[in-house]
């Protein structure tokens, strides 16, 4: 497997990864089979309607998921030949913050408001870089300066109650990319922000990303932004990669029906974003998925194999595959 990786210059491979929530009465399947790979440099989508499980996968890969409630019970995450899940707590505290890091949603909860912007920005250089000192601050000048934060010298001082909404964001992806991860996932980084802000920041971080050859996960709920930091997308549905393919590629000839009904749903310009993805149908149940191919109770194509038994993995060439019957030889 690790020098197999290695060759193909992967820096991360999901095997089968199943995250379930144990509730009183239900096992509620957040993540129930994910596989995909990742390349070095490479950014990559995932995207997929509320409640597909993008953030579950992400915070299963950083082994975060909430305790107690959600339990990894299956897969492999082999970051550059080092399955993950199989680290101690102490071994993957090398890696989160460091190796790999997060950037969440909401700013707010990722900054503390009793520490100033300095002393977090410099903490994860303290604690997984170990520099101190004039080097550790020139290393967070440097991140701050990256991310553009004007004034520096002033801002470094100050708390984040003292940052707009925009500068806090930037703050947070300053921290982010303080250690030089080689994967960053970035989950909605940017709903919180107005469209103005927004684009600043993505582009930011797309250069960033260019820069250092850093490998992006970006989950998001807008199609524009796949195909502006995207090198190629996952599509996500009840839990499952259902298609993963270059972002050309799938603006173009998307496979899987439910890619298609996403695409098709895209807003036009000025309509409010929450608008997007309005599919025909409601996305099941996790506690209740129905059998067969999940998709079959919305599919406009759905057979009746679909309903029997879940589509395998077609492989179409490279990275790219789907999962449906249709895609299947002789399906
Ligand atoms: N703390 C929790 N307790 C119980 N169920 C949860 C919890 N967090 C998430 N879930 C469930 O796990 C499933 C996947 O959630 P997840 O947050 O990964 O979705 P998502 O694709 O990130 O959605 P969104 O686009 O809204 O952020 C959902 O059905 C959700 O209800
Ligand atoms: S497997 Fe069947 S139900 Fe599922 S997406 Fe393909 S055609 Fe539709
Ligand atoms: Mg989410």
């Amino acid at each position: 497997m690790e020098n197999h990786d290695v060759e193909q210059d992967i820096l991360l491979r999901v095997e089968g990864l199943k995250t379930y929530f144990f509730q009183r009465n239900a096992v509620l399947k957040a993540v129930d089979g994910v596989s995909f790979t990742i390349r070095e440099g490479e950014a990559v989508g995932l995207v997929g309607e509320s409640g597909s499980g993008k953030t579950m996968t992400c915070l299963s890969l950083m082994r975060l998921v909430p305790r107690p409630g959600a339990q990894i019970v299956e897969g492999e995450v082999w970051f550059r030949g080092e399955n993950l899940l199989e680290l101690s707590e102490h071994q993957m505290r090398e890696y989160r913050g460091h190796r790999m890091a997060i950037i969440m949603q909401d700013p707010q909860t990722s900054l503390n408001p009793v520490y100033t912007v300095g002393e977090q920005v410099a903490e994860p250089v303290r604690l997984h870089l170990k520099e101190r000192g004039q080097q550790a601050m020139d290393r967070v000048l440097g991140s701050l300066r990256a991310v553009r934060i004007p004034r520096l010298e002033l801002r470094l001082g100050q708390y984040p109650h003292q940052f707009s909404g925009g500068m806090r964001q930037r703050v947070v992806a300053a921290m982010g990319l303080t250690t030089e991860p080689e994967l960053l996932i970035a989950d909605e980084p940017t709903t919180s922000l107005d469209v103005t802000i927004q684009a600043q920041f993505l582009g930011l971080i797309r250069d960033l990303q260019r820069e250092s050859g850093t490998s992006v996960i970006w989950v998001t709920h807008d199609l524009g932004i796949v195909a502006q930091m995207c090198d190629r997308v996952n599509v996500m549905y009840a839990g499952r990669i259902v298609e993963s393919a270059g972002v050309r590629q799938i603006y173009k000839e998307p496979q899987h029906p439910y890619t298609r009904a996403l695409l098709a749903s895209v807003p036009v310009m000025g309509t409010k974003r929450d608008r997007l993805y309005q599919i025909e149908g409601q996305p099941p149940d996790l506690r209740n998925i129905p059998q067969g191919c999940p998709f079959w109770p919305r599919c406009p194509e759905a057979m009746d194999k679909c309903k029997e038994e879940y589509p395998p993995r077609t492989s179409l060439g490279d990275q790219d595959f789907v999962h449906c019957w249709l895609a299947e030889p002789g399906g």
